[in-house]
């Protein structure tokens, strides 16, 4: 999806793909998780997810909207600190950073010492020649690194993404020299996907740990 989609869901709150509270798949590895230090969360919007990751790290997400960063800050009762960064904005109190911004143009810098990743709702979130370019930028920034990713599926042309449905044949297929793992399966057929309701016949989330 282009920036404008984006922008536009969050002008109009139209956060269908937001969670009440942190992803059951996140919570059943979290105490498990490796050691490190910083987590980086793409594509984080205002998610839940980076309180829960928050217990254990310093947590950096990248955000195109500024008022996903903007109502993150609010809601969690945290005034940020907001700097200039070459393209991006950095939103930062805490245990949190946010780089504002797109994510394609990220530099390196921003996740210096970075060596986990957790992904829910921002490789789905994308349509498949993004996808692509999405896992290639990831393994640029972060050479080495492992992530939690957490994907989707539901039976193809039941509906039209995002959220897209991505397989475990692609994920090995975009993480072609990582070591790709099933973590867990979360089926949520007939319950929604966060705040939204799909008449598909299957919808089930798995998360898979990917070591590159
Ligand atoms: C489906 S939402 C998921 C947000 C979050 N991961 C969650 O679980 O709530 C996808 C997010 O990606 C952001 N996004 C989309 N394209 C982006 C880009 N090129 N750079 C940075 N963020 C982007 C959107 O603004 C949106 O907040």
């Amino acid at each position: 999806m282009e920036p404008q989609f984006w922008q536009q869901r969050w002008a109009l709150n139209e956060l269908g793909f937001q969670l009440e509270a942190a992803h059951p798949l996140l919570c059943a590895q979290l105490a498990a998780m490796p050691a490190s230090q910083k987590v980086f969360v793409p594509l984080c919007g205002k998610s839940p997810d980076m309180h829960a990751l928050a217990s254990r790290y310093q947590v950096i997400g990248a955000e195109l909207a500024e008022i996903a960063c903007r109502d993150f800050f609010a809601e969690a009762g945290l005034l940020p600190q907001i700097t200039q960064q070459a393209q991006h904005q950095l939103w930062q109190s805490g245990a949190y950073q946010l780089w504002q911004g797109d994510f394609f143009t990220l530099p390196a810098e921003a996740v210096a010492g970075v060596e986990l990743i957790y992904d829910r709702a921002a490789l789905i979130a994308l349509p498949e020649p993004m996808r692509v370019q999405y896992a290639a930028k990831l393994q640029q920034l972060l050479p080495t690194a492992q992530m939690l990713l957490i994907s989707l599926e539901y039976p193809q042309g039941e509906k039209q993404g995002p959220p897209f449905v991505v397989s475990p044949e692609e994920i090995r297929t975009l993480f072609a020299n990582a070591k790709v793992e099933l973590a867990g399966v979360h089926n949520i057929t007939g319950q929604g996907f966060a705040r939204r309701r799909f008449a598909t016949s299957q919808l089930v989330e798995k998360s898979w740990w990917i070591r590159w």
